[in-house]
């Protein structure tokens, strides 16, 4: 289902600048964690963003969303600065799919069709620099290095920048969809079976009872896994290996967190930061 939203042909939706900045939103409440959130609109009339990251240092939440153009799939990666709904494209990454972000060293990686690019965060204007050619790019995921999964074997690499090589990391023989590893160093990855947790050392699978087919993995400020559905939000119980929805939301394509770990998802239009806070 995750391999169908790459290559399936989606309809066309027209994007009018005055979409993304109609600010006349009503406030929703939604529950998190069993508390009341509000429903803030980051962007809107987007075509299904996902791959969601937030730059700390620049206060920006970079994403990838489809652009078909010409009965042709296509994809796109833009940023959205804090207070404009009006997002900025990365020109220059060819059909940029995926997104990752190291915030300790201030460097976002860019996955695309053509190989992987990086662009410093700090350096006002910096270039977008070519890290590795010819890999066509799913997903990525960073934590103390780079991993990616490659399309359409869906397989695990990991990046040597020093060697600008790319290793096969053997140890995940599934085919996967996403990657991503916790505060704990655990591992989550998703197949065409369901969501497993590999813990750290160890090789055997955990498997999760609850839902499947997941859209997307992502770790909060203080390490614990996020997991978007299309019926929610999940977390995992490591204890008793059970997924635990904490809020009710039609699909979720993507998550990410801001500097205050405040939750950012992205559903079939539009990207919306929750804040703790019941509408006035
Ligand atoms: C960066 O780019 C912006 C927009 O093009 C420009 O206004 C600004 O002067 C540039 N900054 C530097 C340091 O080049
Ligand atoms: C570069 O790759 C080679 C071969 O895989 C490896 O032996 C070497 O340690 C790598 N060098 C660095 C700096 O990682
Ligand atoms: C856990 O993961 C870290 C980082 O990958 C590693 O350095 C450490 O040795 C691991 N611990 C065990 C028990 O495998
Ligand atoms: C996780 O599962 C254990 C064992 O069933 C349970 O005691 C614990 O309350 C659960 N934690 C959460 C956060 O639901």
């Amino acid at each position: 289902m995750v391999l169908a939203m790459k290559i399936t042909i989606v309809c066309v939706v027209l994007l009018f600048s005055s979409a993304y900045s109609d600010k006349e939103t009503k406030c929703e409440e939604v529950m998190l964690h069993n508390k009341p959130h509000t429903n803030h609109v980051l962007s809107k009339g987007l075509n299904r963003p996902h791959q969601l990251a937030f730059d700390k240092h620049n206060q920006r939440l970079f994403f990838s969303h489809n652009v078909r153009r010409h009965d042709e799939e296509a994809f796109e990666i833009g940023y959205i600065e804090k207070d404009k709904m009006i997002p900025t494209i990365v020109q220059s990454v060819k059909n940029g799919y995926a997104i990752a972000m190291d915030n300790k060293d201030a460097i976002v990686y860019y996955g695309g069709s053509n190989g992987i690019y990086k662009q410093h965060l700090k350096e006002e204007n910096d270039t977008v620099h070519e890290v590795v050619k010819v890999y066509n790019v799913w997903n990525m995921f960073f934590k103390n290095a780079l991993y990616f999964i490659k399309y359409s074997l869906q397989q695990l690499y990991k990046l040597d920048e020093k060697n600008k090589t790319a290793e096969h990391q053997k140890y995940i023989h599934e085919k996967i969809y996403h990657f991503a590893i916790d505060g704990h160093n655990d591992m989550f990855i998703t197949t065409d079976t369901g969501l497993f947790m590999i813990k750290n050392g160890t090789q055997e699978r955990i498997a999760f009872t609850g839902p499947k087919n997941f859209l997307a993995i992502a770790i909060n400020n203080e390490g614990v896994a996020y997991f978007g559905h299309n019926d929610g939000i999940y977390t995992a119980n490591k204890s008793d290996h059970t997924l635990n929805i904490v809020a009710n939301i039609k699909h979720v394509f993507g998550i990410t967190f801001d500097s205050d770990d405040h939750i950012i998802y992205s559903d079939y239009h539009k990207i919306v930061k929750l804040l703790p806070g019941k509408c006035k």
